[in-house]
C-alpha cells in the first residue's frame, strides 16, 4: 500500500487544494451562489458546520453591535494614539486589539463560563452573585463605566429582543436577566452589558439549536470561541479609527500634563 510521511500540521477547517477553496467542505462558489453571509463563514470556520438562518444572523448581529463604541474606549484610544504615531495599519490594529481582555470586551467567555455553572448546579442569583463576591471574582458580563439601571445599554436590548424572537430558548438569557436584576439592586452601574448579553445568549444558541452535543459545548466554552466575536466584530471599528486620524493628518499625540496628577 502507499506509505504516507507523517505530516507536521493536521487542519480541518479549510481545503484550497482543489478547483476553488472549501470553508469545512463547503465550496466558496456555494456560499456565493446560496447568498450566505459572514455568519454563515464564521458558523463554517469556528464552529465547522452550517447553522441554521437565525443563528448566523444572530452571529451578525453581534459583530455590527459591538464593531465601534466610539473613540474614548481603550481600543479605539489605542488604535488613535498609534496611527498618531505614524505607524501603520497593523500596528494601530493590533494595538487597539491588545486591549481586549477581562475588563474591555473580554468578557465573553468567563460570562459564558460562570453563567453556565451557576445556572446549570441551580443557584439563584443570590447564590451566584454572593459566591462571587466572596471568591473576590467580579461577576463577567455585569457592569459598565457609563451605562447604567436607568441608562440601559441599547445593545443588550436589541440582543434580547432578537433571541427571545428567534431562538427555540432562551433560559441562560433570562438567568442572566434575574442576576442583573439582584445586582441592580445592589448598585445601579451593575447592568448586564453587552459581553454578558451575548456570553449568555451563546449558551442558549449552542443548547438550544440541536446543532452541538453537550460535550461540543462544553469544549467551545471551555477552549473560550467567544471573545473571538469582540475581537472581531472591533476590528471593524479599530480599521475606521486609524483611517480616520490617517486622514485627519492627526500629528503625534501627547497627553496633556494638566490631565496626570503627579505626586510622590
Ligand atoms: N461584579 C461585582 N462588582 C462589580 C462589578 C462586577 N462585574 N463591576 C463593578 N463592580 C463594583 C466594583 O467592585 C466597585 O465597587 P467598589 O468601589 O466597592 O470596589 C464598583 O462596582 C466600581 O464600579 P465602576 O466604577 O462603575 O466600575 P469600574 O470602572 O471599576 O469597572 C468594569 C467597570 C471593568 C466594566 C467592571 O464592571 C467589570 O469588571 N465588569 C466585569 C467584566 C466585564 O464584564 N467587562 C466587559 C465590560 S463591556 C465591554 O467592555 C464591551
Ligand atoms: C464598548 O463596547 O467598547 C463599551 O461597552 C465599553 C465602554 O466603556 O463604552
Amino acid at each position: 500500500g502507499k506509505v504516507r510521511a507523517p505530516t507536521h500540521i493536521i487542519s480541518t477547517i479549510s481545503d484550497d487544494r482543489g478547483e476553488e477553496p472549501c470553508y469545512a467542505g463547503v465550496p466558496m462558489s456555494s456560499i456565493v451562489e446560496q447568498g450566505l453571509g459572514v455568519g454563515d463563514v464564521i458558523s463554517l470556520l469556528w464552529f465547522k458546520r452550517s447553522l441554521p438562518r437565525y443563528c448566523a444572523k444572530f452571529i451578525e448581529i453581534c459583530i455590527m453591535l459591538c464593531a465601534d463604541h466610539g473613540p474614548c474606549v481603550s481600543g479605539a484610544h489605542n488604535s488613535i494614539v498609534t496611527a498618531r504615531a505614524g505607524k501603520d495599519l497593523v500596528s494601530s490594529l493590533v494595538s487597539g486589539l491588545l486591549t481586549i481582555g477581562p475588563r474591555f470586551g473580554g468578557a465573553i467567555d468567563d460570562a459564558a463560563r460562570y453563567f453556565k455553572d451557576a445556572y446549570d448546579r441551580g443557584l439563584t442569583p443570590y447564590e451566584f452573585v454572593e459566591g462571587m463576591k466572596k471568591k473576590g471574582v467580579r461577576v463577567p458580563g455585569i457592569g459598565h463605566r457609563i451605562k447604567r439601571g436607568d441608562n440601559r445599554d441599547k445593545r443588550v436590548e436589541l440582543l434580547q429582543r432578537f433571541a427571545r424572537s428567534n431562538f427555540p430558548s432562551v433560559k441562560y438569557m433570562e438567568y442572566a436577566v434575574q442576576v442583573e436584576t439582584y445586582t441592580l439592586s445592589k448598585a445601579n452601574n451593575l447592568v448586564m452589558n453587552v459581553d454578558g448579553a451575548i456570553g449568555s445568549l451563546f449558551l442558549d444558541l449552542l443548547a438550544g439549536s440541536g446543532m452541538f452535543t453537550k460535550q461540543e459545548i462544553d469544549e467551545i466554552v471551555e477552549i473560550g470561541y467567544l471573545n473571538g466575536l469582540f475581537v472581531l466584530a472591533r476590528s471593524i471599528g479599530l480599521i475606521g479609527h486609524t483611517f480616520d486620524q490617517k486622514r485627519l493628518k492627526q500629528p503625534l499625540y501627547r497627553h496633556p500634563w494638566e490631565d496626570v496628577l503627579y505626586t510622590k
